[in-house]
């Protein structure tokens, strides 16, 4: 298929542009570059052989998108081009909801005018909120703590609305949990601008000299070490879901979500001690109050994934660490190595 994606220069865009390729399908990028770096693109046409069309500018900006539109046809979306820092969020919540929201509003209009019928996008497990049980399966309540979780939740909406109302048009709706790992040719990966909010690349920048130790978030917290617990997925797994998927709409018309996580949980201890065997030294860490608005726990049911999109998480634990580890210690300073 012809494959639009838009935000693929960034950490999950990247890795999705080189599965797709991989399975013959040709894509084109749509990127304003404001959390990604065009060097992205050429590290994917080398380690793809492969041509990626793209062009420069922002989802909410029709007539960018009709000129898209009008010179790559696709036959399909994956839509990722948004913002994700979830406490920015809560401070310029308008300037989320405009990108987030009017983003995806903008790229439905403009899908229309050329009546292109299939988009998965790229949504969050934080629509879900305070766990009411565990696992989240895709029938637990949404209730989302933060602007970030909203927004995604208001763009889950409409493209469920926009899919009920067009003829043959399929949406469909990843609920990713926690994203970390990189490309096994250590070529791409994640690179934060800024201080990481996350903690993978945190614990990398750590094990690499670049920070002192990682703040551990509270550890009195209900769980076995008292630290939180969530569902890692390794970034190539997360882009084989999108592949998945597009070739689940292909077929399908209406709205779904799918859960993509592995359906384990690890802890913040859990997570440093795997990346002490990565890397082969100790991580400093050194123990802070809960961070605002942190839950406990939380994991995937990804079984509806596993029936209907038929897609498995392959990659554990020591692999998410290793990949990283790999990408952080070749490229100390991300893409400006
Ligand atoms: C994981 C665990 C922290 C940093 C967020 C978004 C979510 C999704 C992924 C999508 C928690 C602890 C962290 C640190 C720490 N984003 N931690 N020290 O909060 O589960 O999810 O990112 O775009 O929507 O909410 O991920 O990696 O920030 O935290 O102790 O320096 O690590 O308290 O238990 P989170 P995270």
């Amino acid at each position: 298929m012809r494959v639009l994606v838009t935000g693929g220069a960034g950490y999950i865009g990247s890795h999705t542009l080189l599965e797709l390729m991989a399975q013959g399908h040709e894509v084109c990028v749509l990127d304003n570059y404001s959390n990604a770096t065009p060097e992205v693109l050429n590290r994917v046409r080398s380690l793809s052989n492969g041509t990626v069309t793209d062009f420069t500018g922002d989802v909410r900006d029709p007539a960018m998108l009709d000129e898209v539109m009008q010179n790559f046809r696709p036959d399909a979306v994956i839509h990722f081009a948004g913002l994700k820092a979830v406490g920015e969020s809560e401070e310029k919540p308008l300037v989320y909801y405009d990108v987030n929201v009017g983003g995806t509003l903008a790229l439905l209009h403009a899908m229309d005018r050329v009546n292109c019928r299939k988009i998965i996008f790229s949504s969050s497990a934080t629509v879900y909120g305070e766990p009411v049980y565990l696992p989240y399966d895709e029938a637990h309540p949404t209730a989302p703590m933060s602007v970030y979780g909203q927004s995604k939740l208001m763009a889950e909406n409409i493209l469920t609305n926009w899919a009920k109302a067009t003829p043959d048009a399929s949406s469909v709706l990843l609920r990713y949990f926690n994203p970390v790992g990189a490309h096994h040719s250590s070529r791409i990966g994640e690179d934060p601008k800024d201080i990481p909010n996350n903690l993978m690349p945190f614990i990398a920048q750590v094990a690499v000299g670049k920070r002192d130790a990682l703040t551990v978030f509270g550890d009195d917290y209900d769980t076995p070490d008292g630290t939180g617990l969530r569902d890692y997925i390794h970034v190539v797994d997360l882009a084989r879901a999108h592949v998945a998927a597009l070739n689940y709409a292909e077929n399908a018309t209406g709205a779904r979500p799918f859960n993509i996580g592995t359906g384990q949980s690890y802890s913040v201890r859990d997570m440093v001690a795997a990346f002490e065997r990565a890397c082969g030294h100790t991580i400093p860490t050194k123990l802070a109050p809960r961070r605002a608005g942190d839950i406990a726990a939380m994991q995937a049911d990804a079984t509806r994934a596993s029936q209907e999109l038929g897609w498995n998480a392959e990659h554990g634990l020591d692999d998410m660490t290793a990949s990283t580890w790999a990408w952080q210690s070749a490229n100390p300073n991300g893409y400006d190595s």
